[in-house]
Parts: structure tokens; sequence; C-alpha cells
């Protein structure tokens, strides 16, 4: 049965939803954002998606329904070693310079982490490095909590070993009834949270890391949603950290605290050393 889309509700949820979470539709993806919210607007039983949006709108952003949004609007699409010449310059240049001039605990931060595999790949080519004994920190947050209970069971499908080495796979996996679990024993471990990057209460806590990964997760956010999340990154971060961006995300437009620079076949956004 089709339930009623009053005219102009979709452009209010539209802008709703990139208020509160950053994602942003343009008009011609109007109907995919109204298909998101299908299912929701069915449990809510609500006679039409201004019912909806009413709901929305004097919600909390943390409230349940919200949250319920961010697990439609969550794209779960990740993999294990994916951009692995990131995680090479991680490894060995950045990880190795902290250490060589500070004794303080690393902190890392996966900040769009999905369903754990970057997360999870980080811990990996950080003990693959030789660097497992040091006082390292990975924090990992999504603002998708059905993203967050699958990261936490570090159980994988097929899909998700699609650039993995066949030797790391076996290193570091085992099979077991439920899937192949990730030994995570073996690895630093990860402090999976909850946290929306549109909401700076949220992610303050975590945006002082002088590493962050926020890796595919721009593609989805309007530019000037990005401004204001890296805005954030760089208020808090330490001069000289380092930010990773997926490969098809550029901040050259949208920054101008960070400079780009090459380490490796890697790029690394890098905060300038200015206030
Ligand atoms: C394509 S995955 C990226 C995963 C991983 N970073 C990678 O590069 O493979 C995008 C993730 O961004 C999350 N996401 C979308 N909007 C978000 C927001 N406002 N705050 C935090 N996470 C968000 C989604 O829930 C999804 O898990």
């Amino acid at each position: 049965m089709s339930i009623p889309i009053p005219t102009g509700v979709p452009e209010l949820l539209r802008d709703l939803i990139h208020q509160n979470a950053g994602i942003y539709f343009d008009n011609s993806r109007l109907d995919t954002l109204l298909d998101k919210l299908r299912d929701r607007v069915e449990a809510r039983k609500c006679p039409s998606y201004l019912d909806y949006y009413y709901i929305l709108k004097y919600e909390e952003k943390g409230d349940e329904e919200w949250l319920r949004v961010m697990d439609a609007f969550s794209v779960q699409e990740t993999f294990f070693w994916r951009e692995a010449a990131q995680l090479q310059a991680l490894v060995e240049v950045i990880v190795p310079a902290w250490f060589k001039s500070s004794q303080n605990p690393l902190h890392i931060w996966s900040a769009a982490c999905s369903t754990g595999e970057e997360p999870y790949s980080i811990s990996i080519a950080l003990h693959e490095a030789g660097l497992g004994y040091r006082p390292i920190h990975i924090h990992a947050t999504d603002a998708s909590e059905s993203a967050l209970a699958k990261a936490r069971t570090a159980v994988y499908r097929e899909r998700s070993f699609r650039s993995l080495p066949p030797l790391l796979r076996t290193r570091y996996f085992e099979s077991t009834p439920q899937g192949n679990k990730l030994r995570t024993e073996l690895l630093h471990p990860i402090d999976f949270q909850r946290a929306n990057l549109a909401n700076t209460a949220e992610i303050t806590p975590f945006a002082s890391s002088p590493i962050i990964f926020c890796r595919n997760v721009f593609i989805y956010f309007s530019p000037e949603a990005v401004s204001r999340t890296v805005a954030l990154f760089a208020q808090h971060m330490p001069a000289k950290g380092n930010l990773f961006v997926g490969a098809s995300e550029s901040l050259i437009r949208l920054t101008q605290k960070f400079e780009i620079q090459e380490i490796g076949d890697a790029f690394v956004y890098i905060k300038k050393d200015i206030a």
C-alpha cells in the first residue's frame, strides 16, 4: 500500500536528515531517501510521511527513532585491507615517528568504522609491523548501532576478505560455526562506540586523536557538512595530526587547516602547525 507523501515533505525530511546526520540527498535522489525511510514510517504506523517527519523533528538526535534512521541510512560497504597504502604509511612512517618523539600512548580513531573491517585492519597492520607491544588505543565509532553490533562479533563473510592477503587471513582468522572469526586476542583491543559525525558532543571526545581515519563517509555528506566535521577535527587534533580520507574524497576546497602530503603511495592530510 502506498503511503501518502504530501508536497514539500521529502525536502523537509531531506533537510532534517542533513542537519542531524550530515548525509545529503539532492533532488534527483529524494525517492531513494523516501524508500530508505519506508520501513520506519510503517513501523511507527504513520498515516503519511508528514507524521513521520514530526516524530523525527521533535525527537532528540540520540533518541531511539534517530538511531533507527541512522541504521536505515548506513551503507555498510567495507572490507579488510581497503586502501592498503594508507595502512602502510601508518605503520611504516607515522606510528614509528610518534614513538620516536613521545613515550605517551597513541590514540587512533576510526571515525566511521562500519562493521569493523577498517579498525581491525589497522590493528592487524600494527601487529604485522611488530608494533603490537606499543601502547596504542584504537577507538572505533559509527552512527549505526547495527553496524557496531556486527563489528563487535568480529565474524565476517567472504566479501569482507576480497583484498586481505591470504596469509593474513590464515594468521588472524579461524573458522567457527558462526563464520570466519577474527582472533581478537592477538591484537590491540578496539573500543567500539556509537558517535554521529554531525554531533559535536558525540565526536569531541575522540577528535583529539593525533591519527584519524574518516574514510568513505564524506561521500554521503554535503560539502558544508564535511567542512563542519573537518573543522571540528582541526579544532581538537594536535598540530601535525594525520587525517586519512577515502581515495575518492578530497578536502582541498573544504579546509585551510590541513595540507596534503604523500607518504609512500598514500595521501594524508596533515594538520597545519597554526592555531
Ligand atoms: C561505506 S562505510 C565506510 C566504512 C569504512 N570507513 C571504510 O572506508 O571502509 C560508511 C559508514 O559511515 C557511517 N555513517 C554515515 N553517516 C554517519 C555519521 N553522520 N556519523 C558517523 N557515521 C556515519 C555508516 O553507518 C557506514 O557504516
